[in-house]
């Protein structure tokens, strides 16, 4: 273990604030993970996601326990680096990480990012869409942190299935994603109370109805039971819980 900053030290220094959504728009189109979302995006993230900041500790935690030697790392829509610059603290040394990200914006931030924390192991970044071509080789973690869930869903057991077969004996899959209560009434309070964490976190009403509106067809959450019974259909044995607040939760499987 080594002394290198927790992602939430880094993430505290002037961020670029999230304007995305500040002005009205007229006809607001998909949400993008282009220039523009990833030039505030750490921003973006710390103030959109509960807990934030523990989420990645806790990720990082169970990565250093579940990493093995001789084998990689993988960081499904790693985005701007945040969770491999927090493993990288805490995992030992001869691992390598693989960040992947569809969104080229994304990985030369990322790549920045990396640098400034003065990332030593080796590492490589590459740019690939889950939907079609990537590949996960000799890994003994992957992370999906808020990423699975904007993989269309009839794709998401194929991609869950190159993961696994990708992985070590023994490996582990750490799954964050925004979730759908198991009840309706349930469903609707945790929405209303995610809006006004949003309000807490200085997001003005149109700032969240127009991004509720841009996310509407991209971003597919499942209940939390739907996302562990996807898990032991693609083969993963232990599955549990390790984090969750109203609509959002994680999950760590080991093959
Ligand atoms: C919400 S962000 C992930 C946040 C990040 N993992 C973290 O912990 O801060 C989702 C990321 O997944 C990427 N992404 C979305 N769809 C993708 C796809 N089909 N293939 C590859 N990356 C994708 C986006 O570009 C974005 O960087």
């Amino acid at each position: 273990m080594n002394s290198k900053a927790h992602p939430e030290e880094i993430n505290d220094s002037k961020l670029n604030q999230d304007k995305v959504f500040n002005d009205e728009i007229k006809k607001v189109s998909d949400f993008k993970f282009g220039a523009k979302v990833a030039s505030v995006f750490d921003d973006m993230v710390n103030r959109s996601v509960p807990m934030y900041g523990e989420i990645q500790r806790m990720v990082a935690e169970l990565a250093a326990d579940y990493a093995q030697t001789g084998t990689n790392v993988y960081d499904l829509g790693c985005s701007t680096g945040t969770t491999l610059i927090g493993m990288n603290s805490l995992v030992s040394e001869e691992i390598k990480f693989i960040g992947v990200d569809e969104s080229e914006e994304m990985l030369e931030k990322c790549n920045n990012k990396l640098k400034q924390a003065r990332f030593s192991r080796p590492y490589e970044l590459v740019s690939a869409d889950l939907h079609k071509d990537f590949r996960v080789e000799n890994a003994s973690v992957v992370v999906l942190c808020l990423t699975l869930q904007f993989i269309r869903p009839i794709e998401r057991e194929r991609i869950l299935k190159t993961v696994i077969d990708g992985m070590v004996e023994g490996g582990a899959l750490i799954l964050v994603e925004k979730v759908l209560a198991e009840e309706s009434t349930l469903n609707r309070n945790y929405i209303k109370y995610y809006y006004d964490m949003k309000r807490r976190h200085n997001y003005s009403e149109m700032e969240i109805s127009q991004k509720r509106e841009a996310l509407e067809n991209v971003l597919i959450p499942y209940k939390l039971s739907e996302n562990s019974l996807l898990l032991k259909k693609t083969g993963f044995t232990t599955i549990e819980t390790f984090f969750k607040w109203y609509n959002f939760s994680a999950l760590i499987a080991i093959k």
